[in-house]
């Protein structure tokens, strides 16, 4: 990942919380995932008055990709509007080891701040 998709995958991380569906939480997430072939699939969480439903923007973003054919990932930002960042729930680090190993994690916060971890890092054991 060059410096310019990285502040791509920044920007569409930021711009896919707009549409953050979560007026239980109230904690609007957003999403970039970037794929092999240098795509980017935006996501946000999707929230529903039957909590357990809800999917974070991690899993839409992820499942995004897969539906449109790509399979092999190289980073991901999760943006929240916050002052600390926010690292994925656990069923999200399960997810996004399912096929790509390892990849990138970037958190951003309202500040633009990032901190950039490896999924090896944040799940060092997954089930398999
Ligand atoms: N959420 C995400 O979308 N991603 C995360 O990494 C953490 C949590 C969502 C789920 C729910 O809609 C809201 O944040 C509060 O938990």
């Amino acid at each position: 990942m060059n410096k310019q998709q990285k502040s791509e995958l920044i920007k569409t991380a930021k711009f896919a919380s707009r549409f953050a569906y979560a007026p239980y939480s109230k904690f609007p997430v957003g999403a970039a995932l970037l794929t092999k072939s240098n795509r980017i699939f935006a996501g946000c969480n999707v929230e529903n008055i039957s909590y357990g439903l809800t999917v974070c923007a991690e899993r839409v973003a992820i499942f995004k990709a897969i539906s449109e054919g790509e399979k092999i990932f190289k980073a991901i930002a999760i943006y929240t509007k916050t002052k600390d960042f926010t690292f994925p729930c656990g069923a999200c680090l399960q997810v996004l080891t399912e096929i790509t190993k390892d990849l990138t994690i970037i958190l951003v916060n309202r500040n633009d701040r990032t901190k950039t971890y490896q999924l090896s890092e944040l799940l060092p054991h997954r089930f398999s």
